[in-house]
This record gives structure tokens, sequence and C-alpha cells, in this order.
């Protein structure tokens, strides 16, 4: 009988998220129930938020102690005992870091294949959250016009790097704010940003002023903090921001909130409004013809960064926090 590989959460950080955190098991293998269907994890999505859940209850529940560490992922369908599921089916299921789960077949979302062509694991970035959450959030949240200044951070991660180049498409001058002149020179030189501007610069402030000549109209808010901060001082009357993540509170011990809100909201007649991709479920049809179509016609790169094998799970999760990744960050695990 296989082993059912697992990463369970030894203790919760306090702190910056570091390995010992989490603590290498064998569980049993499970068996599926009525209504349950048995997969086999074959990517796992790495994303920001799975440090978010570590501080308590989200729009899910509070990781804890004990748990498997929970993580959504690719996944293949080996037994059924649920109709609509039959072994070797693709599902995107929450199966957590393990090799195996067996799930209500309620909670899994049934995949087609990726367009001729493609790789699989396009499902799971362009075709999953990360393109669906950078489509909605930029085009609904922000309404960007042609003509307008789109200023997207973390642009060089998974949604990030999607969102500069959806506004691209829509006929923006882009921004993409990220960390390293390495990561700020490849969204110029490959993903066709107009400009980018390193937030751990000492002059960043200085920089994204020069890069915005004409003000922001919308700002793409994945960090939170200091960066939303310095964006708040630059935007226009009437601007838009999309709150998508505050991927520089997760992993710190404590919060740092930007300084403007609410005066400047008041002042510009801004609208700051958060969104969960989950919202959109009815609208993903029209958003992946759209999506599809554009990775068709090469106005749409994707970057994914897989790292291949179980064991780097941890790090591989530590390391997307501290911007080693460049796109949609996944593990290979089998
Ligand atoms: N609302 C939704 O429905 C929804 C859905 C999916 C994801 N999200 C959000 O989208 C954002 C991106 O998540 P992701 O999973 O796609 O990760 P990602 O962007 O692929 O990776 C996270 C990136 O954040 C940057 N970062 C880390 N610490 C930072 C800090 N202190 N200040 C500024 N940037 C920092 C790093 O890039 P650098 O090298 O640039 O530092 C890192 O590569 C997160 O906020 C996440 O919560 C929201």
């Amino acid at each position: 009988m296989p082993t059912n590989r697992q990463f369970l959460i030894d203790h919760l950080p306090t702190s910056k998220l570091t390995p010992d955190v989490f603590r290498l098991s064998e569980g049993a293998m499970p068996s599926p129930g009525d209504g349950e269907v048995l997969v086999r994890t074959r990517y796992v999505s790495l994303d920001a938020a799975n440090r978010a859940w570590m501080w308590g209850a989200t729009y899910r529940a509070a990781l804890k102690a004990g748990d498997v560490m929970a993580g959504g992922a690719l996944a293949e369908v080996v037994e059924s005992r649920a109709p609509g599921f039959a072994p070797g089916d693709l599902v995107w299921a929450d199966t957590g870091w393990q090799d195996y789960a067996a799930l209500n077949a309620k909670h899994l979302e049934k995949l087609g294949k990726a367009p001729a062509g493609q790789p699989l694991t396009y499902m799971m970035s362009v075709y999953g959250v990360a393109g669906l959450t950078a489509y909605f959030g930029l085009l609904d949240c922000g309404q960007p016009r042609a003509g307008e200044t789109v200023v997207v951070s973390a642009a060089g991660g998974s949604v990030g790097s999607l969102v500069g180049q959806i506004a691209k498409i829509k006929g923006c001058r882009v921004v993409g704010i990220a960390g390293g002149a390495d990561k700020c020179a490849l969204l110029t030189s490959e993903l066709g940003f107009d400009a980018a501007v390193d937030y751990k610069a000492p002059e960043f402030s200085k920089a994204l002023r020069a890069a915005v000549p004409k003000g922001i109209d919308v700002y793409f808010d994945n960090v939170g903090g200091s960066v939303l901060e310095a964006c708040l001082f630059n935007m226009n009357n009437n601007g838009r921001i999309a709150c998508c993540g505050a991927v520089s509170q997760y992993d710190a011990p404590s919060a740092h909130g930007p300084r403007g809100v609410p005066g400047l909201i008041v002042t510009k007649r801004l609208t700051m409004r958060g969104f969960i991709v989950m919202d959109y479920e009815d609208q993903n049809a029209k958003a992946l013809a759209d999506l599809q179509g554009w990775v068709a016609s090469g106005q749409l790169k994707v970057r994914e960064d897989i790292v291949d094998g179980f064991e780097q799970l941890p790090n591989a999760l530590i390391g997307l926090l501290a911007g080693a990744n460049i796109g949609k960050r996944m593990v290979k695990v089998s």
C-alpha cells in the first residue's frame, strides 16, 4: 500500500515563518466514504495567503497545531464514491500538503484539460486562482480605462505579473512595483511593463513619483503597508484601489498600516475595494475565454516557478514570502 506523506503544523509561528513550523509525517492512506473521492496530489499551489491562514480565521478557518498544512492542489482522482467523478479525472482541491486526501465531492472542482499545446500547470496559474484574481480584481474593482496609469505591487508574482499584462492589453500605462533590480528589469524587458520600481531601494518613494508623472488612476494592491502608503500619496482624484491582499503583513508579527487613510481617500475621492476571487465564480467562463484568447495570441505571457519534490514544500513557501519566486510558484509532488 502506498504511504501518505504529510506536512503537519508542529506549532503556529509567532514571527517569520521557519522550517521547524512544519513536521514531516507519514499518515494512513485515507479511504473514501460515501460521497467522497480519493485524490492523489500532483502539484501543490503555494500562495502568500497560506501564511495568513496561520494568524486566524480569514475567508477560511484558521489553521492550528497538528493540522495537515492546508493548500490548494491540482490532483488526480484515484477512487470515487461520488457521482460525477471517475479515476483519472483532474480536480482542483484543498488537499493540503499530503500525497492523498479523501474529500467530499462537493468541495472538488473538476478541471478540463489545458488548451492544446499548453502545459497542464496552466490550469493552476493563468487559468486558476491567480489568473482569475488578476482578471476580476483589475477589471471589476479597478475599472481601468485606456490611457490611464495602472500600478501593481508584487508585480513579479503570480497575480501581479498577470495584472500588469492585462492592464497593457486594456491600453493602460503600467508600472510594476517589485523587490530588486533583476525582477524590475524582467518586468519591462519580458512582460511589457512600461516601468518598474524597486520598493527595496532607498529612494523608492522618489522613484515611484518619477515613474507616474501623470499620477496613478488604478492601484492593484497585493501588499498593503508602506507600498500602499506610497501609492496613496500618488493617486489621482477619483482613483480606484483594488485591495487584493497584504503580503507585507502576513509574515510579520505586527501589522503596519498606511498613513493617508482615511484622509487621502476623502480628499482625492478614492474608491478602495476589497474582493475575494470566489465572489466572481458565476463569471469564470467569460474570464477564462478572455485569458485563453490572450495566451493564444501571445499577448499574455505566463511565468511559472515549479519547485520539484514534496520535501521542498516548507522552504518553497518561505522563499515565496521572501520574494524568491517569479510568477506562479507551485511544488510538483508526484
Ligand atoms: N483576493 C483574492 O481573492 C486573492 C486571491 C489570490 C491571491 N491574493 C493575494 O495576492 C497577493 C499575491 O499572492 P500570490 O500568492 O500570488 O504570491 P506572489 O505574488 O506570487 O508572491 C508573493 C510576492 O510578494 C512579494 N512580497 C513579499 N513580502 C513583501 C513585502 N513586505 N512588501 C512587498 N512585497 C512583498 C514578493 O515579491 P518581491 O520580490 O517583489 O518582494 C513575493 O514574490 C497576496 O496578497 C495574496 O494574498 C488574493
